[in-house]
């Protein structure tokens, strides 16, 4: 397990954190300021600190930025009074890579170390990966500021030990798959596999075959056995993703598991048995679908054993700053860019869009923002155009024409999916002239994680 370090001036507040995180197996010292912690860390290896910010002698900022010196890979997280966010976000910004605010449960101390711990394995793992392809990483983690997302992230606690089927529900974008995640990570299926089905990306003939499994010769095509996702997810986790376009027949499949813990291969007679968790995202409003009868009631009301709705980002704007410069901690990481932060103009604009594409388009916005700064500090001109017109800052500084030119050829290729060829063919250049303006705005392209026959596995 981690070794976890708490630096706390309040000694009754540390004894009660280390008892917590003992408990969970990690190995844990504790320092009452600043200057004790570093004397700690100069002798002994780290995985995690966890810091107060306002201590007396050396504070949690100065703190943060010994550690980085000292050990680059040990990560900091900080605990910060309700109300000081804005230091929270400094903090991040200097290395931090979460935080929690006081007072909280002790499993929620839990939660962030777990998360951090599962980061700093993907790193590795990731750093590992990049040396061979030189691909782009995302972390995992929830960023919550808001009361909503705070709430949602007790829930995970709660529930992820429990079997208990879970229903999402919430916009699209708005980081239902990610909680879905989390609950895998949290709970006793972790070390077993996470496996998504995704039934808006299969039509309803593949369906039951990639869900359940076939026979040989259950239809044209069998030439063999073969199992399906629920069996691969044998004892894991299986989230079935836009479960409102689950087939009539996958539904009363899924039915069928939920009620007997049993199932066929299509066209085999005998019944099989998994231990598989289920969990279901819609972005679609079920209750209508019951009403116009494409989504049976008696599968929603067992899909909806635990029901969690993630709002809109528009209705928890406190996670917004947050999630910004989540966001550019990763887009800097992957592009080697010295992006230190966005300006007051650029964030009041962030604050004040509706992002109808959630969480989703607020990554995006990021991205491309990242990409019109190559140094400095983002400002409202860097944003792309549906935000700021949003503000009515639609004419704000000129923007010189390679800006405009790098930021068309992203636009391009996202819609494309990076495919170089088709972009270069809607652009009307060659490949060569693509890959060359690629190079010289220093856009590296990058793989979409989405699986075609709609199937992913972690
Ligand atoms: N709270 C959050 N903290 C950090 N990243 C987030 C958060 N919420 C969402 N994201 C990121 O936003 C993107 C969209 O999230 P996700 O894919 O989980 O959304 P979704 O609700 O499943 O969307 P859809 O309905 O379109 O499938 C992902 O890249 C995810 O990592
Ligand atoms: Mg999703």
């Amino acid at each position: 397990m981690a070794a976890i370090l708490i630096v706390d001036d309040q000694p009754n507040f540390r004894f009660s954190l280390s008892v917590t995180l003992r408990r969970e197996g990690h190995d844990v010292s504790e320092a009452d300021d600043g200057r004790q912690a570093v004397t700690i860390l100069e002798h002994a290896p780290c995985d995690i600190v966890i810091t107060d910010l306002k201590m007396p002698g050396m504070d949690g900022l100065s703190l943060l930025k010994e550690v980085k010196k000292l050990n680059g890979s040990c990560e900091v997280v900080v605990m910060t009074a309700f109300g000081s966010v804005d230091t929270a976000v400094e903090a991040m910004r200097y290395g931090a890579c979460d935080y929690i605010t006081k007072p909280f449960q002790p499993e929620e101390l839990v939660i962030v170390v777990d998360r951090t711990l599962d980061r700093l394995g993907l790193r590795k793992r990731v750093k590992d990966l990049e040396s061979v392809v030189g691909g782009a990483f995302r972390a995992e983690g929830i960023v919550a500021a808001s009361p909503q997302m705070r709430e949602i992230l007790h829930l995970i606690a709660e529930i992820s030990h429990s079997d208990g089927t879970i229903l999402i529900t919430g916009e699209s974008g708005t980081g239902k798959e990610l909680v879905a995640r989390a609950v895998h990570a949290n709970s006793r299926r972790k070390e077993r596999p996470f496996i998504t089905i995704n039934c808006a990306a299969l039509p309803d003939t593949l369906q039951e075959s990639e869900l359940f499994g076939y026979a040989r010769g259950a239809f044209t095509g069998a030439t063999g056995n073969k199992p399906g996702l629920i069996e691969e997810a044998e004892s894991g986790t299986l989230l079935l993703d836009e479960i409102a376009l689950a087939s009539p027949s996958t539904q009363s499949k899924l039915l069928r598991f939920l009620q007997h813990g049993e199932f066929r291969r299509l066209g085999e007679n005998r019944e099989r048995h998994v231990d598989v968790r289920l969990i279901a995202a819609t972005n679609s409003e079920l209750n209508d679908l019951i009403r116009q009868g494409s989504f049976r009631e008696d599968l929603f009301y067992r899909l909806n054993v635990i029901p969690i709705h993630v709002p809109p980002l528009r209705e928890r704007p406190d996670d917004i700053v947050l999630l910004a410069n989540h966001f550019l901690n990763i887009f800097c990481d992957d592009e080697a860019r010295q992006v230190d932060g966005f300006r007051q103009d650029a964030l009041d604009l962030l604050a004040a869009y509706d992002w109808p594409g959630n969480v989703r388009e607020l990554e995006n916005a990021v991205e491309y923002a990242v990409m019109l700064t190559k140094n400095g500090h983002i400002t409202a001109s860097a944003l792309p155009p549906q935000v700021r017109s949003n503000g009515g800052d639609g004419n704000g500084a000129p923007r010189t024409l390679d800006q405009v030119e790098a930021a068309h050829i992203v636009r391009v290729l996202e819609s494309m999916d990076w495919n170089q060829d088709k972009a270069a063919s809607e652009l009307g250049i060659g490949r060569t002239t693509l890959w060359r303006k690629l190079k010289r705005y220093g856009l590296k392209p990058k793989k979409r994680a989405s699986g075609g026959a709609g199937r992913q596995q972690k």
